[in-house]
């Protein structure tokens, strides 16, 4: 579906993220990118996304196929018609905006009764969303503004959707709830590559799993066996994830 092909990503003043970095991501499946701080989880992310000219920086060799098609180093907008969504860094909902203008938004261009199932689904998914509908999206918690970023992306469910921690900084509960959604998510057909320092509950939830240190796959397994394994899951989940 998405395959990656000894990918090299170098940032301004030459300093390499990704070192020919090759893996394959199944249809309809979640694979798991994990790997200590810097490592280059989110790099491979934004080389996919074609993000990498927002930080100057750029795929020096390797590439990058969707569906058999080249897509390496497409701008953002041609992947969104390609069937790309992304929630990356930061939480991208307007926050002046009411939780469910944010929705209609993420579901631009759709037939009016198609997006009223859409955002009915998405509530659904999220509760408490509905809750918050018309509350403006800068007064929700970071885990519901997380929800409200994941519902806005897959509101069109896309092709293929690229999550950069969306656990990052909220509790256990937010967690498990986002996992369930990404979960959901994926059960409709989206195929999903999860960046996750949350390693165990990521897994639980995926097909893939793919361990990245300094710019390189170090390891690439069934996510149950990374779980089930006690020497690799000494080594890789152990106090934390292998680090660099
Ligand atoms: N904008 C940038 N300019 C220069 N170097 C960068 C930039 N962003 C990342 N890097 C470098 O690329 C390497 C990989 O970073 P990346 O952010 O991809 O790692 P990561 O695995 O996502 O880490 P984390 O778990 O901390 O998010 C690091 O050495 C980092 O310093
Ligand atoms: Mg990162």
């Amino acid at each position: 579906m998405l395959e990656i092909t000894d990918l090299t990503v170098t940032y301004p003043g030459g300093a390499e993220a990704l070192h020919g970095v090759s893996l394959s991501v199944p249809e309809g499946r979640i694979t798991t990118v994990l790997g200590g701080n810097g490592a280059g989880k989110t790099s491979l992310l934004r080389a996919v996304g074609g993000l990498l000219p927002a930080y100057r920086a750029s795929v020096r060799s390797g590439s990058i196929t969707l569906d058999g098609e080249a897509i390496t180093s497409l701008p953002p907008w041609r992947l969104v018609r390609r069937g790309l969504a992304q929630v990356l860094e930061g939480r991208h909902i307007f926050t002046d905006l009411t939780v469910h203008d944010n929705l209609v938004v993420g579901g631009q261009g759709m037939p009016r009764t198609e997006l009223a199932e859409a955002v009915e689904r998405t509530y659904e998914q999220f509760p408490v969303l509905r809750e918050k509908a018309s509350t403006s999206a800068g007064y929700l918690s970071g885990g519901e503004q997380q929800m409200l970023a994941i519902g806005r992306a897959t509101l069109k469910l896309p092709r293929l959707l690229l999550l950069d921690e969306p656990s990052l900084g909220l509790s256990p509960l937010m967690m498990e709830r986002i996992a369930v959604a990404v979960a959901d998510i994926a059960a409709r057909g989206v195929t999903v590559l999860l960046v996750e320092q949350n390693a165990r509950l990521a897994l639980s939830i995926s097909e893939q799993a793919v361990v990245i240190a300094n710019g390189n796959v170090v390891m690439s397994c069934p996510a149950a066996d990374l779980l089930d394994d006690d020497t690799l899951s000494a080594a890789y989940l152990g106090g934390g994830i292998a680090t660099g």
